[in-house]
């Protein structure tokens, strides 16, 4: 198979190997890499039923010298574990999470795209609850699998604007599973984003739950804007994905850009104290925001054809931190 390492969209490609583990009667298997890309479960699995299941989503990144970064993973494992144990499953031990992705890494290294592509090798881990059952209960058998894939930018265009629209629905609920990378919260995210895009927009935010006025995040990334005195401001609600890249953003917003970085209410009618915006995650990176279609008016940030320079400073520290080329705070990246 040929790759088009420049030109890389969002798309599943089968790489070699992943990494699976089975969890069955209080404990973890070793876990093994396999080159099967199907999984044989149960017709009872409460993962299928009743979404008993989570995920993360990271990323491998070539460097200049041949070596590979790892951004962060222990927070994905983290993470991971906050999600399993609000829908009550078996947690994945950090060091078994780290090793898993290590492994499958290092099996597809063939597969992580070159230092310059723009692009990366994103992993999947994905935990489900699996096993015979049928009542509402947690699943007596869990399965943990890594596997992987080259990518490139998940809004098209990468770093050119890109519009968004207000959602009607609602994502997640105030004390529910917003804040966990869960699949219910996506399943439940696919009507207003193809709303959105029959609109021409690329995705759509959703606003807080209970009132309708403040900026929650959008589908598949979270939220930030920058003042026009220069604040670095994301939403803070208990319904959003703590996004790894978001808190990333503040800390390199604060410490090597010497702004003012805070999470707090973004409400809908404020938006004109914002000279740019954009959307953060993983898989989005930095995507600059060109406009929000709001309820009432059609919001232009910075430009809808350029990146503003802010946006395009954290870009830049972010990016290169996570390709081994700016010294990274300690502990961000695992160099393998
Ligand atoms: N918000 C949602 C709903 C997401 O799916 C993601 C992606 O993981 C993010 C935010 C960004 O989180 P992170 O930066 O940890 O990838
Ligand atoms: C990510 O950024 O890793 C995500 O999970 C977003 C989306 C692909 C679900």
């Amino acid at each position: 198979m040929t790759i088009d390492w420049d030109n890389l969209g969002f798309d599943y490609i089968k790489t070699p190997f992943r990494y699976i583990s089975t969890w069955k009667n209080g404990q973890w298997d070793e876990g093994e890499l396999t080159e099967d890309n199907t999984l044989h479960i149960h017709e009872g699995s409460a993962a299928l039923h009743y979404g008993q299941q989570c995920f993360e989503g990271l990323k491998a990144y070539r460097c200049k010298d041949g070596s590979i970064n790892l951004f962060r993973v222990d927070e994905n494992s983290k993470r991971m574990n906050r999600s399993a144990r609000r829908l009550l499953m078996a947690e994945v031990p950090e060091d078994k999470f780290i090793r898993a992705v290590e492994e499958v890494v290092k099996a597809n290294e063939a597969f992580v795209p070159p230092y310059g592509s723009g692009s990366t090798l994103y992993l999947r881990p994905l935990l489900i609850g699996v096993g015979e059952g049928i009542g509402v209960k947690p699943a007596p058998e869990y399965l943990f699998t890594v596997f992987c894939m080259p990518v490139g930018a998940y809004f098209k265009g990468g770093l050119t604007p890109t519009n968004f629209i207000f959602s009607d629905y609602d994502r997640a609920a105030p004390q529910g599973t917003g804040a966990i990378k869960v699949g219910g919260n996506y399943a439940a995210s696919f009507l207003p984003g193809e709303e959105a895009k029959e609109k021409s927009f690329s995705d759509c935010i959703y606003l807080d739950p209970k009132t309708h006025t403040k900026i929650e995040e959008v589908g598949s990334a979270n939220f930030f804007g920058i003042t026009k005195d220069d604040r670095f401001i994301t939403p803070l609600s208990p319904s959003i994905l703590p996004s790894i890249t978001k808190y990333s953003l503040l800390y390199l917003a604060e410490h090597n850009l010497g702004m003012e970085a805070v999470e707090e209410d973004v409400y809908i009618d404020s938006l004109d104290q914002f000279k740019e915006a954009g959307a953060c995650g993983t898989a989005a990176v930095i995507s600059p925001i060109g406009a929000i279609q709001t309820y009432d008016d059609f919001h232009v940030f910075y430009s809808e054809t350029e990146v503003g320079p802010v946006t395009q400073k954290l870009y830049d520290e972010l990016t290169g931190i996570q390709f081994g080329d700016i010294a990274a705070p300690d502990g961000w990246i695992r160099n393998i």
